[in-house]
């Protein structure tokens, strides 16, 4: 059988690209979201360490808490197989701030982002596209290198998103985490997530939940499928196995040419010239 065409993958919805897995359907009603207070969003741009987060959040609470799916994962029965949930909602989503429901921004849900330095997040983001069936074929990584700066990647503009959430950093109901404090001193980023939740969580709990959440631990649960392999909380795939890659910080070193790390530089300093990243 040929491979998928870029087409069967993917779709441009206002102006960004998703997979078909995305339903232009379902991203046409995610306006009319219902929203519920308690709802807390664990928002990223693919790559940034979404599941690492997702599995820390987890372990947090003691009380029954649903992970979702992402909102804009699926078709259009999404909205209201949400809608049926009983226990509080963990929702994931890539949407940068202005697609996302109104509803969460009325409300003042509470927001966690994830952002990671852009140059790892375009290399784990090339391996990504290399590996999943569901995203198009990528030759070569310096094929990917320009995709990824021009933005013509799904989720769009690695730069867009980032400024889209960070015009918001000061909003009372969004915290604002980076995938590098999480790998320096996670039992303090955990302790900041779970004041910022409202949980009273011990030290040693606190310890415990770090211990769980390490690459090594979280790569052989999904391998011993411990945890539901064909479930992520990722809009690109629903395979976990394709998740677990290096974790590493600063594996861009590895693939960039210094040509490559200058025009990123340039590109990083004329677009973020406004932001305090
Ligand atoms: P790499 O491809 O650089 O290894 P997301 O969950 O948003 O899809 O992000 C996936 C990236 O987070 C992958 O990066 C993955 O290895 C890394 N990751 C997942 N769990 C991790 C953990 N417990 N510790 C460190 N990195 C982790």
């Amino acid at each position: 059988m040929s491979n998928p065409s870029e087409a069967e993958l993917i779709h441009i919805f206002k102006g960004i690209a998703f997979t078909t897995r995305s339903s232009p359907e379902l991203l046409k009603s995610l306006d009319t979201f219902d929203a519920r207070e308690d709802d807390v969003l664990l928002v990223s741009y693919p790559k940034s360490g979404t599941h690492w987060l997702a599995g820390v959040i987890t372990k947090l609470y003691n009380t029954q808490v649903t992970l979702t799916s992402p909102i804009e994962f699926g078709d259009i029965s999404k909205l209201e197989e949400l809608n049926k949930l009983s226990s509080k909602r963990i929702i994931p989503t890539h949407l940068d701030y202005n697609m996302l429901p109104p509803n969460f921004k009325n409300k003042k849900c509470k927001m966690i982002y994830i952002s990671r330095n852009p140059k790892d997040t375009a290399v784990s983001m090339y391996h990504y596209y290399r590996d999943n069936p569901n995203l198009p074929t990528i030759d070569t990584w310096t094929a990917f290198f320009d995709l990824f700066l021009k933005g013509d990647v799904v989720c769009g503009s690695w730069f867009d998103h980032f400024l889209s959430w960070e015009e918001h950093e000061n909003d009372k109901n969004i915290l604002f985490l980076f995938y590098e404090d999480m790998k320096k001193d996670l039992p303090k980023i955990v302790k900041e997530i779970s004041f910022f939740l409202g949980l009273k969580i011990s030290d040693n709990v606190i310890q415990d939940i770090c211990k769980k959440s390490s690459f090594s631990e979280m790569k052989s649960d999904t391998e011993k499928e411990n945890s539901d392999p064909s479930h992520t909380v990722c809009a690109l795939t629903s395979n976990r196995k394709l998740i677990f890659r290096k974790g590493a910080v600063g594996d861009w070193k590895n693939h960039f040419t210094p040509k490559q790390n200058q025009r990123f530089e340039e590109i990083f300093n004329e677009k973020m010239k406004l932001s305090k990243m």
